[in-house]
């Protein structure tokens, strides 16, 4: 159960297994384990947003690795249906895959599953257009310059989404002023500071290709608003974690790696401690 405080205060403490970090009146929830296990632990209809982008079948270091594609397909069904029961009837699901060969994983399964066994509603794809992807090193294939959003639902009734906003945080992944389903977002490639990096930075600096912040930021926007619960349940590098703190939502983040749980929690400090001091600087020390 989320413990919402109202009054301002700050304060950091640790059990096995789960960090919480409470950040004036946002509680951050880090919890090291896996997927299912601990998706069960969470209270019915209890979140407002899942945002989360599933380890593939197989192929790197960090990966969730399983005998077979159909194993991993059985797996991924199970995770699915315990989001589906956390997720507040008026929830949205941002399921983030790549749509590739049997190496990785095919993005569309994931979602027929979904839509098929599962009964969520589609409500909207998104396409994540990264064109400055890396030339694909083959003469067989074509460089693979999207990933896919799937925008799932328990129903499509009464959605408002705030489009006004997310334009507003991320101008530049909207060609124009119709925020549509296409976001133009590159691999980042200058040097950028370590809270504000993007997939190359996280994939040099940690071995994992974390969300650009513009995907978390962007989908939490849409969907939700100030107080409300997110959920990571594949936490990884924690961007998610920072594009909650910074837009003062509650967040849950799991994760099998002990390592990832360690790095969000460290970045989550980093960032409050950036938060803190721009707030000091706004209003001066007396608030
Ligand atoms: C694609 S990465 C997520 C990257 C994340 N979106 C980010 O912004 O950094 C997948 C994550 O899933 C985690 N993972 C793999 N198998 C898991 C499992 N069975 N339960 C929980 N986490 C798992 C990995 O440790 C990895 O951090």
């Amino acid at each position: 159960m989320l413990n919402r405080r109202t009054e301002p205060f700050s304060f950091i403490f640790c059990v096995v297994g789960n960090i919480n970090l409470k950040i004036k009146n946002m509680n951050i929830e880090l919890k090291n384990g896996e997927v299912i296990s601990e998706l069960k632990k969470l209270e019915d209809s209890s979140i407002d947003v899942v945002i989360t982008s599933p380890p593939y079948w197989k192929g790197f270091g960090y990966e969730a690795y399983f005998n077979s594609y159909a194993q991993y397909l059985r797996w991924s069904k199970e995770w699915m249906k315990e989001i589906k029961r956390v997720l507040k009837p008026n929830g949205t699901f941002y399921l983030n895959v790549i749509n590739d060969s049997e190496i990785t994983v095919r993005a569309f399964e994931l979602m027929q599953i979904a839509t098929e066994q599962l009964m969520y509603k589609l409500h909207d794809t998104i396409i994540w257009y990264r064109y400055n992807q890396q030339p694909a090193n083959t003469t067989r294939q074509l460089t693979n310059q999207c990933e896919y959003i799937f925008m799932l639902r328990h129903t499509s009734n009464e959605v408002e989404l705030n489009k006004i906003d997310a334009y507003e945080l991320n101008k530049h992944i909207f060609k124009t002023k119709n925020v549509g389903n296409v976001w133009e977002i590159p691999f980042n490639s200058g040097s950028k500071s370590q809270t504000d990096f993007g997939r190359k930075e996280t994939k040099s600096k940690f071995g994992h290709s974390g969300f650009p912040s513009e995907i978390p930021e962007t989908c939490i926007v849409l969907s939700s608003k100030e107080n409300d619960t997110i959920l990571d349940c594949f936490v990884g590098t924690g961007q998610s974690a920072l594009a909650s703190l910074k837009l003062n939502r509650n967040f849950i983040g799991i994760d099998l790696d002990i390592n990832s749980i360690e790095l969000t929690k460290k970045r989550v400090e980093e960032k409050r401690k950036e938060k803190d001091l721009t707030q000091k600087t706004l209003f001066g020390d007396g608030m």
